[in-house]
């Protein structure tokens, strides 16, 4: 497992974690666990109890707080040891991590310092219907699967789009890079005849990352948006992706319409990972024509990235 980037990370839908349940965050450096007091209350902490290091995850649910399993220590939700039967009261506390819930999803942060908050660009969870994708594993690194966004050279020979005009980067703020694209279809399958004809050959597609591992793409064809949510998960062998879809609230069609855009987006996901899986971008290698990418590894965090371009501060 590798450090993981300070950032927000998709960890479940919510619907997967009921008042009483402790549940561990997989796949995350360090090892976190979320669970839900009797209350309903969303709580993240370690997951390793800072007595003798037992699991909690196997520990309960104790009214407010995390009790472990070995010796019954139980922690509030500040962190604090606030029984322990036999001990005299430690002052070891369990380290807490900001949690929400969102879209039906939850989400930790490895640090409080993380400066944004997950969330779709224009569309808030009250006015969005969601759902939460299968998780799935690419063989690259997470920046790798994130920088593919500002690679636009591969929109027109992996994804078939020609572009209307330039693709724009601007800064939503210091820790969300943002680029603007409005492209057309070429190429003759079944989606790119529909967006020639019943689309005008208009997309206009939205990609926002945010601190590096949490992406927001949005798309629209004519009137229909889709929002997906990206949540790079790295590990020692590459990454794990964990997504959540969402469109706006709008009549009795919606779960059909989210289901079908998801596959649509799934089909254009696919078609990255089909030749991300294996490649080893080494920024370094990036050349004048790969603009975008060049900014985006100049902007990524310092501490992100494993190798950035000499001078890109
Ligand atoms: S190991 Fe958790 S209370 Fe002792
Ligand atoms: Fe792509």
């Amino acid at each position: 497992m590798l450090p993981s980037l300070e950032s927000w990370y998709l960890v479940c839908a919510a619907s997967e974690l009921r008042p009483g349940q402790v549940r561990a965050v997989d796949d995350l450096e360090p090892a976190l666990l979320v669970y839900r007091t009797r209350s309903g209350q969303l709580r993240a902490s370690a997951r390793f109890c800072p007595h003798l290091g037992t699991d909690l995850t196997k520990g309960s649910v104790d009214g407010d707080g995390l009790t472990c399993p070995m010796h019954a220590w139980k922690f509030d939700g500040s962190g604090a040891c606030v029984e322990a039967p036999g001990y005299a009261q430690p002052k070891r506390r369990l380290a807490q991590y900001p949690v929400l819930e969102r879209y039906g999803a939850i989400f930790v942060a490895t640090s409080p310092e993380v400066r944004f908050e997950p969330a779709f660009v224009d569309l808030p969870e009250s006015q969005a219907v969601s759902r939460l994708g299968a998780p799935f594993d690419v063989g690259c690194a997470w920046h790798v699967a994130a920088a593919n966004s500002y690679d636009i050279r591969h929109f027109a020979t992996i994804h078939r789009r020609s572009f209307h005009s330039e693709p724009e980067l601007s800064l939503a703020s210091p820790s969300q890079l943002q680029i603007r694209i409005h492209a057309g279809a070429t190429g003759d399958g079944l989606r790119e005849r529909v967006i020639r004809s019943w689309g005008k050959n208009s997309v206009q597609i939205r990609i926002t990352n945010h601190g590096g591992t949490l992406l927001t793409v949005e798309s629209r064809v004519r009137s229909m948006a889709l929002h997906v949510l990206v949540s790079l998960y790295p590990l020692a062998s590459g990454t794990r992706v964990r997504t959540l879809f969402a469109i706006p609230r709008s009549g009795p069609l919606d779960a059909l319409k989210l289901r079908w855009s998801m596959g649509r987006s799934l089909s254009f996901i696919a078609q990255d990972l089909a030749v991300l899986d294996g490649a080893r971008l080494d920024p370094e290698h990036v050349v004048p024509e790969d603009e975008h990418l060049r900014r985006f590894y100049a902007w990524l965090p310092r501490r992100a990235a494993p190798a950035l371009p000499p001078g890109a501060a």
